[in-house]
This record gives C-alpha cells, sequence and structure tokens, in this order.
C-alpha cells in the first residue's frame, strides 16, 4: 500500500464528556468540532487526488457510518458507493475471526477504489478486505481511516488518508462501537475499562432466525403442515 500523504493530527489533552456519559465514557479524545474540520480537510485532499477518476468508494460496515457520510457530503466528485461488512469483534475489545456479513456487489476492475474504515488497528482487517479486492484488478486502491493506532499493527498496512492518530485505547463514539453501543456518540471518546471487565451481550440473530429474515424457514413450515403441496384457493 501507498504511504501515507495525508498530514497527521494528533489528539490534544482529554477532557471530560457530557455529565450523562461519565460512568460508560473516561474522556473525550477528539470533539466534534474537531473532527468536522478534519473530516473537511480529508475530503479536500481526496477530491483533488481523484478528480478526473472512475472512483468506486468502498466502505466497512459498521464503524464507517457516520464517517462516510459526512466526507462523502464534502466531496463533489462523480463517484459511486458500496459496502462489504465485515465484523472483528465478539463482545470484547481484541479483534478475533473476521466474520463477513455482507459481500461487495459493484465491480471495481480498472476503477480507483477508496477504501474507508473507522479504525486501523492491527491491520488484519483492511489487510484481509485489501487483499480480496485486489482479485478484482482495481487501478489501485488507497485507504482512508478516521482513526489510526499504530501501536497495535500487526499486518504491513498503512494507511493513504487519516483522520486522527491516536495512543493505545479502547475509543468509541462517532460510529466505533464497543459491542455495538456507543455508535451515535457525536465525539470519539476512551470507553471507562470498567465497561469492558464483563463483555457485554450482543443480542445477534440465530441462524434459525436469520432463516426466517431470508423466508426459508417460513417456506419449509408452509411445506410440512400442506404436506409438500402449494396451497390452492
Ligand atoms: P483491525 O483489524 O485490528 O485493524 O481492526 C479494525 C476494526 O476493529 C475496526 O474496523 C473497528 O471496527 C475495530 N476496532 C479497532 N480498534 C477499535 C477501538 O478502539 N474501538 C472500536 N473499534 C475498534
Ligand atoms: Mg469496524
Amino acid at each position: 500500500m501507498a504511504k501515507s500523504v495525508a498530514k497527521k493530527k494528533r489528539t490534544s489533552p482529554s477532557k471530560l464528556p457530557p455529565r450523562h456519559w461519565r460512568k460508560e465514557i473516561e474522556s473525550v479524545l477528539i470533539s466534534q468540532e474537531r473532527i468536522a474540520s478534519r473530516v473537511r480537510s480529508l475530503a479536500r485532499q481526496i477530491q483533488k487526488d481523484f478528480a478526473g477518476r472512475d472512483l468506486v468508494i468502498v466502505a466497512l460496515l459498521n464503524g464507517t457510518v457516520m464517517f462516510l457520510a459526512d466526507l462523502l457530503r464534502e466531496i463533489s466528485l462523480p463517484l459511486r458507493l458500496d459496502f462489504i461488512g465485515v465484523s472483528s469483534y465478539g463482545a470484547g475489545t481484541e479483534s478475533s475471526e473476521l466474520v463477513f456479513t455482507k459481500e461487495l456487489r459493484l465491480d471495481v476492475s480498472g476503477r480507483d477504489v477508496l477504501l474507508v474504515d473507522d479504525i486501523l488497528d492491527t491491520g488484519k482487517t483492511l489487510f484481509r478486505v485489501s487483499a480480496i479486492l485486489r482479485r478484482l484488478g482495481p487501478r489501485q486502491i488507497k485507504v482512508c481511516v478516521l482513526l489510526d493506532k499504530p501501536s497495535r499493527r500487526v499486518e504491513k498496512v498503512t494507511a493513504d488518508y487519516v483522520g486522527f492518530t491516536i495512543p493505545n485505547h479502547f475509543v468509541v463514539g462517532y460510529g466505533l462501537d464497543y459491542a455495538e453501543r456507543y455508535r451515535n456518540l457525536p465525539f470519539v471518546g476512551v470507553l471507562h475499562p470498567e465497561m469492558y471487565k464483563n463483555p457485554d451481550f450482543i443480542p445477534i440473530l440465530t441462524p434459525k432466525k436469520m432463516r426466517l429474515l431470508k423466508g426459508l424457514e417460513g417456506v419449509q413450515d408452509e411445506l410440512d403442515s400442506h404436506g409438500g403441496q402449494e396451497k390452492s384457493e
């Protein structure tokens, strides 16, 4: 991956979060105002670099939801957008096995891909996803992340556009979660370590309920109750 060309912003001393979050969030690492200003400058840089290109933005779900929405509205270039759903955490703060929850739909062959994620941590996610995308033969793949935690890197991955380089804290907010919570915070905050002492329960659908959602379970029940015959009026 290309060397980072974006100016990296260091995070400043932390401050207290709003009162109602104080039990769970230790400190505000990056304020809403600083995020907004940095996102605008990232967008300006991206706009300059991809002008005239056949740009496809590939964003990773779910953590990019806020960052992507703000970033895209600042980019006035023609572009296409697609998502890959990938999850690397259970209820803890250590990434485990990657689980794909949504596949890519757009063909990126010969196109310029901007791969967007919320945070580059160990690098395992972006390493794996970039390798998958490369198989499709894009013209180039550039990586854009809101946050970079270089101290935890395991895979050799660098981002081309970095919002903020942060120290080794587990952070939440502005799309980033802990056990699917806190994505709605308008700032990036440091999660109180007390919060991950007893890992939270994530209400993920069971395989049986998944089949039900896809209509498969219902079809089977219908077939069972009518002895395999189609229902007639
Ligand atoms: P990596 O594969 O270790 O680089 O991790 C990337 C993914 O882990 C990100 O897309 C996040 O979803 C998640 N992640 C890593 N660090 C944090 C964090 O501090 N807070 C919330 N999520 C994180
Ligand atoms: Mg993520």
